[in-house]
């Protein structure tokens, strides 16, 4: 398949569902967690745990030092970044179609910075940083503004931490709504997805859905991903293409190809 078929595909003005994850945003400097240049690949060369672990509401709650330490990173790359041209390009597509979604894994705020309004933060934003203990919030222009190993709450003291999904926890009321209404009610007739490597039921669902509904289904990535629906068919993989390149490649050619210019 090639960004040419893509553009033909899009030009016809479908709904268009962008499922990002940390690939779309490698580009800006920031290590995806698995995958090419992933981070974690391995467990953790000094506590000898997996980032599921680490990351995860129980290890928040029983070390939430060793927690924020993961914390701090993803916090720090996100709000030191910059979106790319892939972000952008995304953003011009949902201004030029009539209806086009992104549902992203991302925390790092960078969809929302290259201008894309119909957007579902389905795991939070590394910026906002909350105290669930009595409600104190407040975004962060920086990770400075949180320092030490668990940062306090100025108000009440109790342990501040960024509103992100963390591995095991539930998904935040907001996003959610819109997933149900945008995706699961109404649905798409292009599903795209960008840098994911696919490991949350609700991020493949979208893909199953629009395939076996026949709709197009396409994969950017320069690796292979495969969704195998639960039907046990090990064989098949719901993506219809597969454009095997990187996000800003990908992008790039496709604004070329449709005649969109990124100031
Ligand atoms: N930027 C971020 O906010 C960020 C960064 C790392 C992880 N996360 C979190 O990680 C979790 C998991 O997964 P995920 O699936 O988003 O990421 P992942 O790290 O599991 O997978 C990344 C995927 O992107 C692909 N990839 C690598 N470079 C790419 C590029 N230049 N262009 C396109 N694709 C590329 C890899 O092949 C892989 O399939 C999510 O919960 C997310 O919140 C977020
Ligand atoms: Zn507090």
């Amino acid at each position: 398949m090639s960004t040419a078929q893509l553009a033909e595909l899009l030009a016809t003005d479908p709904s268009v569902l962008f499922i990002t994850g940390a690939g779309v945003s490698a580009a800006s400097g920031i290590p995806t967690y698995r995958g090419v240049t992933g981070l974690y690949n391995d467990p953790d060369p000094e506590l000898g745990l997996p980032i599921e672990e680490l990351l995860s509401e129980a290890m928040w709650r029983a070390r939430p030092e060793l927690t924020w330490r993961y914390l701090r990173q993803i916090g720090e790359h996100a709000t030191g970044a910059r979106p790319n041209l892939a972000h952008q390009v995304i953003a011009a597509l949902q201004r030029r179609l009539t209806r086009a979604w992104v549902l992203t894994q991302n925390v790092d705020g960078l969809h929302q910075r290259a201008g894309s309004e119909k957007l579902i933060a389905i795991h939070g934003d590394a910026a906002d940083i909350a105290c669930r203990a009595c409600g104190w919030a407040h975004t962060v222009a920086s990770y400075d503004e949180v320092q030490g190993e668990v940062p306090a709450c100025p108000d009440c003291g109790g342990n501040l931490r960024p509103e992100v999904v963390l591995f095991d926890e539930q998904l935040p009321a907001g996003p959610v709504a819109l997933y149900r209404r945008e995706v699961e009610q109404r649905g798409f007739d292009v599903v795209v997805s960008v840098g994911t490597s696919h490991v949350f039921p609700y991020i493949n669902q979208p893909v199953i859905s629009a395939y076996y509904s026949g709709k197009a289904t396409v994969l950017i990535n320069p690796e292979v991903v495969r969704i195998t629906p639960w039907s046990g068919d090990d064989e098949l993989d719901c993506f219809r293409m597969h454009l095997k390149v990187g996000a800003v490649e990908a992008f790039g050619q496709l604004a070329r190809e449709m005649g969109i210019s990124i100031a």
